[in-house]
């Protein structure tokens, strides 16, 4: 028997979600889904993605996001439609991330432009990883952080933000800013930089959601991803849920899914069956379903091995069904709903 997945009790105090899994497991799908389950009525939850690749874009069917927050759609209302809060995005690349640090910190955008401009940053091939990530990560706990105004005890800006992360193999160094950039930097701005972004990080405001798929690969890279996290941070950086996507429903159980694998159960009975519902069974076709039905029994009990792996993490686990017809704005929001019915978001 599978443990009984718990919910994740700190899910309310949560500013910053970062989703990350193995390559084209849904990461995008379920951030996008996430965010629109988050903004409800009121609420504005920010969407970041950062790797350039403009997938929000896509999936929210609006042109290339520029590095400006953006609104791009309604939140999932209380009734399940698109009524809730507002949902903003945005594309951070680290040049447009290190203007922003200066102007915030130096006061020094312009500067910072006339560098880019006269092309001393030739950034993408001339920072070092550490710092070009710990630019694009600070931009997303500023935005945790950010409130109204400067007003003592102002509201935040956005109630939640979340972030279309890196792929589970670079999530640990990825989130691991203050390490990655210590040898760059043992004192001074930067160092500082790094140790504020590091503590948002590090502290219950923020979690990492693990998107997998019921398959092999997918589900060992999710415990490894989780492992490496405890490993690289000591436990710093908490784990949120696992979020199983495009899972396929089971149709068979207990002892007919035993029969059905073995190739036990009855096929006369079913052509009897067939008949009665007056379907023909000229051409064999009762065979032809036993075959379908042994291969959907083997598919259900490989997805219960693979579910019972993700089980020894230990973490809320969350399952969004295949969108049949593909990803559209109302497939999000049906996977937005999902996420809001199993008690995440
Ligand atoms: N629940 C779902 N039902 C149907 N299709 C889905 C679902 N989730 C994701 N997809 C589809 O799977 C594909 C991969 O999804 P997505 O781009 O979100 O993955 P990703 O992990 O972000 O990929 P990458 O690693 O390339 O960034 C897309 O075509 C998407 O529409
Ligand atoms: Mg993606």
């Amino acid at each position: 028997m599978n443990p009984r997945p718990t919910r994740d009790t700190d899910w309310d105090g949560v500013r910053l979600h970062v989703v990350t899994g193995k390559g084209g497991t849904g990461k995008t799908t379920v951030a996008a889904a996430m965010a629109l389950a988050l903004a409800t009525a009121g609420r504005k939850v920010l969407l970041i993605e950062v790797e350039g690749r403009q997938g929000i874009a896509r999936l929210f069917d609006c042109p290339p996001l520029p590095y400006a927050e953006r609104k791009v759609a309604i939140g999932l209302g209380a009734d399940g439609a698109g009524q809730g809060g507002d949902v903003y995005a945005l594309a951070v690349e680290p040049e447009g991330a290190l203007l922003d640090y200066l102007d915030m910190f130096y006061n020094l955008r312009r500067t910072g432009k006339a560098l880019t401009r006269l092309g001393v940053m030739d950034f993408a091939s001339t920072i070092a990883p550490g710092l070009s990530d710990l630019l694009v990560t600070g931009k997303a706990t500023e935005a945790a952080r950010r409130r109204v105004s400067s007003r003592r005890g102002s509201p935040h800006a956005y109630h939640t933000v979340v972030m279309d992360a890196p792929p589970t193999g670079r999530i640990g160094r990825y989130l691991n800013v203050s390490a990655e950039v210590s040898d760059l930097a043992k004192v001074g701005p930067i160092r500082t930089h790094a140790d504020t972004v590091a503590r948002v990080i590090r502290s219950p405001q923020t979690v990492v959601h693990f998107v997998t798929t019921l398959e092999e690969m997918p589900v060992q890279e999710t415990l490894d991803g989780i492992g490496e996290l405890r490993e690289l941070t000591g436990g710093a950086i908490r784990p949120g849920g696992i979020i199983i996507n495009m899972a396929r429903p089971a149709m068979l159980a207990g002892a007919d899914l035993s029969a059905a694998v073995s190739g036990s159960l009855d096929v006369t009975e079913l052509a009897v069956g067939l008949k009665a519902a007056g379907i023909s069974d000229n051409h064999g076709l009762a065979a032809d379903l036993m075959t379908e039905l042994r291969e959907h029994a083997q598919q259900v009990i490989l997805q219960n091995r693979e579910r019972a792996e993700l089980a020894t993490a230990e973490r809320p686990l969350y399952e969004l069904p295949m969108v049949a017809d593909g990803i559209d704005l109302a497939g999000l929001y049906q996977l937005a709903a999902a996420l809001r019915r199993k008690g995440a978001a």
